[in-house]
């Protein structure tokens, strides 16, 4: 069996192996730059991880671990255009570096890279695999679309924000790992259960990433507070809408649009808010749930508990990441 620096390093490998052309070189130049700019590699380790449960051979389930961060690279070009994101893994995002229209179309060549690269799954498990990818796809793309119009939506529960976020992020993780136990020869129904594990992780992954965005380390990859400037629903905000009176409700909702405050003083009014109603250790709290759901799924599994040893250390490392 691999250890995870020898998993994360082949997919590595495999990834700086995939040429793409030189020209036009405002179409491919981007796609480079993106694969190449320091990502976790989070959804292909969960790929080559779930197939380990089941085999040791990885090398079969590398082309549809690279289909799945190609992805995933394309839905943040595309992402940072919706957010009006500048800053991307501590660089400039490929929407403030080379504009909308660029990030459009790269985004939408890395898709095709995506299934392109997806294609080269063993032939007899194809239909599967590309079935399964493409409903995560769609309801990725149903993710996004809540995200964006809950932007606008004045009450956002608690549990619409979950269903959303399983859309916008669970799902990825979790097409990633049941392909890859689908590669390494799972039954349905252990596919069923990862399913469900990568379901709970990436909910604790989705509330880490929200928490970061307003409490992580500004020179570990985003520029902080960029949620809150935003205006956008995070576990941060509809837990503390739901928890807050109504003068506090009216601060939350008005502070992202208010012209008097600088940048800096919005960040902190509703920080300032979030401490107030100890938002922080409530958020915390669910990413523990979540985790510790997720990792009871693995018990459950067919296999002998060993073979998922390194399944669980990684997924431990991903809810106590910093960024
Ligand atoms: C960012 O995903 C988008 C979310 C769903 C939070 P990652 O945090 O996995 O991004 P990279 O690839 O490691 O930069
Ligand atoms: C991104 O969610 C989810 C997808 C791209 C599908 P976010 O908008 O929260 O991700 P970050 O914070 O920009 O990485
Ligand atoms: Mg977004
Ligand atoms: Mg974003
Ligand atoms: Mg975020």
């Amino acid at each position: 069996m691999q250890t995870n620096e020898q998993l994360l390093s082949a997919i590595e490998n495999y990834l700086a192996q995939t040429e793409f052309p030189a020209e036009p070189e405002l179409l491919y130049a981007p796609i480079g730059y993106s694969l190449a700019g320091g990502g976790k590699r989070l959804r292909p380790m969960l790929l080559l991880l779930a197939n380990g449960i089941f085999t040791d051979k990885y090398q079969h389930a590398l082309p549809a671990a690279a289909a799945i961060e190609v992805f995933h690279n394309f839905t943040l070009l595309h992402d940072d255009i919706m957010d009006n994101a500048a800053v991307r893994r501590g660089k400039p995002s490929v929407y403030a570096k080379w504009g909308q229209s660029v990030a459009i179309l790269s985004g939408d060549a890395m898709m095709i890279c995506a299934y392109r690269l997806l294609g080269e799954v063993p032939p007899a498990q194809l239909p599967q695999i590309l079935s399964t990818f493409n409903i995560m796809a769609l309801e990725v793309c149903e993710g996004q679309q809540y995200d964006m119009d809950f932007e606008k939506k004045q009450k956002v529960s608690v549990a619409e924000y979950m269903n959303m976020i399983e859309l916008k992020t669970s799902v990825l993780l979790a097409g990633g790992t049941v392909i890859g136990a689908m590669l390494g020869g799972a039954s349905d129904e252990d596919c069923r259960k990862l399913r469900r594990f990568a379901i709970e992780l990436g909910l604790a992954f989705q509330l880490q990433d929200d928490l970061l965005d307003s409490y992580g380390d500004e020179r570990l990859g985003k520029a902080i507070g960029g949620d809150i400037l935003e205006g956008k629903q995070t576990y941060l905000m509809v837990t503390a809408m739901s928890r807050a009176d109504e003068a506090t409700r009216e601060i939350l909702r008005a502070t992202h649009k208010d012209a008097y405050l600088t940048d800096v003083e919005k960040i902190a009014t509703v920080k300032t808010v979030y401490d107030q109603l100890d938002v922080r250790r409530l958020t915390e709290q669910q990413i523990s749930l979540r985790f510790e759901r997720a990792i009871s799924i693995l018990d459950t599994l067919s296999v002998d508990q060993t073979r998922t040893q390194r399944m669980r250390e990684y997924a431990a490392s991903l809810v106590d990441r910093k960024n």
